[in-house]
């Protein structure tokens, strides 16, 4: 039978990714993989979580297994909202919130409602590959900004701005993930947040905050939001319990400018009715009893020395002429490779090699990057992080040696 007659056109934008085909085969066979980007499962509060299951079941079975809310559980918003301010977020009078699965629900709801064919949508250059794939079924015009040590390079965001505006276009919003970016593990200083909130109100944009990695950071640095340290109501900021809890619970949230929530609020309804009420009072009783605290100190100490194996590996390992920013947080780091690789044709030959990553062109807006790989270190162990960057450097200084003979 040919199904392809049942399927809609629309469908077409739901791309199958070829690294992803690539990558399928690597999970056959068994290599050490930086290509995810799974939490290390000793995290996961496991009985302490075994336990508030338990008892969020017996005790309050009426309500955590019954419909909720489209928001949210309204305990758990409660609660919420308290971790967030008691974490240095902002919530502002005319906030509200919304609990999404995952934030990955809320890119695909600032897709749907925000983003109309042909809008121009700003993003840092590489991105994070999945709100690519969210964002581009509603066929923005997606400009890409180049990112430094110092996150994205707002200078060049201006001089884009001042042009798209000579042109008499303007931009809908800027997508960011300021702290720990993935893929490029970079954090957004200070100057930069100041700039892009002034040319946000300057330009008339909102901004969308992707925040998943700030709660857990590795050295000191400054983590303030730009939602903290926005006067103007323009940032809507995404979390998620994700990489601080676990993310087999699906729990994230949007907090922003209620008027926006109320929109998001009206498409969530259609797409899930509400987030699972099971495991947002799991959640509540998790930041309630001190188990969320207590999974981001872990994650910390654990992230931490993996980073730590990961980056001496890599000095020892990489090449001349390869240079890598070193992350404050967050489970990635980019390898920027001399130009003569291109790490999506070298794949095949790291597989076979043991080792799978994430060729980075796939992050960029427009498929530069050839040369760009993405390292997971929060899932291999440390053992497997020293082998495989000694695989990967052996790999590479073959691959020069036959580009340049
Ligand atoms: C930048 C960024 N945004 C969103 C997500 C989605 O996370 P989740 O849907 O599990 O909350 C991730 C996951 O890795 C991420 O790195």
């Amino acid at each position: 039978m040919d199904y392809t007659k049942f399927i809609a056109r629309a469908a077409a934008a739901f791309r199958a990714s070829e690294i992803r085909e690539l990558l399928k085969l690597a999970e056959a066979r068994k290599v050490i993989a930086f290509a995810g980007g799974m939490p290390d499962p000793q995290t996961f509060p496991r009985e302490a979580l075994a336990r508030m299951a338990y008892e969020v079941i017996l005790n309050y079975g009426d309500k955590a297994l019954q419909y909720a809310p489209t928001k949210g559980v309204t305990v758990f918003r409660e609660t919420l909202f308290r971790f967030l301010r008691n974490n240095g977020v902002k919530v502002t009078e005319g906030d509200d919130l919304i609990v999404t699965s995952g934030s990955q629900q809320g890119l695909d709801i600032i897709s749907r409602t925000l983003i109309d064919p042909g809008d121009v949508i700003v993003t840092e250059n590489p991105t994070y590959l999945a709100a690519l794939t969210a964002f581009r079924p509603a066929r923005p015009n997606i400009v890409g900004i180049p990112i430094d040590g110092s996150g994205m390079k707002t200078d060049v965001l201006e001089e884009k701005l001042r042009e798209l505006r000579s042109s008499g276009k303007s931009v809908k919003f800027v997508y960011t993930i300021p702290v720990a970016h993935n893929p490029a593990g970079t954090t957004m200083s200070p100057e930069r947040k100041k700039h892009l909130l002034e040319l946000a109100s300057q330009y008339d944009f909102a901004i969308i905050e992707d925040d998943p990695y700030s709660f857990f950071v590795y050295d000191e640095a400054d983590v303030t939001r730009l939602k903290t340290l926005d006067q103007e109501g323009r940032v809507v900021y995404l979390g998620t319990l994700s990489k601080i809890l676990s993310p087999g619970l699906r729990v994230g949230w949007m907090l922003g400018p209620r008027q926006l929530v109320d929109v998001f609020e009206r498409a969530k309804q259609s797409m899930d009715l509400h987030t699972s009420s099971l495991t947002q009072y799991i959640a509540k009783e998790a930041i309630e009893r001190g188990v969320v605290e207590e999974t981001m100190e872990k994650a910390k100490r654990i992230y931490r020395v993996k980073r730590d194996v990961m980056l001496e590996s890599l000095s020892e390992n990489m090449v001349e002429n390869s240079w890598w920013v070193k992350p404050v947080g967050g489970l990635f780091l980019m390898v920027w490779l001399p130009p003569e690789i291109d790490t999506r044709a070298m794949l095949p030959e790291a597989l076979e090699e043991g080792i799978a990553y994430v060729p980075g062109s796939a992050f960029f807006v427009d498929e530069s990057g050839r040369n760009t790989l993405r390292l997971n270190f929060s899932y291999p162990s440390v053992d497997e992080i020293r082998t495989g960057v000694e695989i990967l450097g052996k790999l590479v200084r073959r691959k020069l040696g036959r580009a340049s003979s």
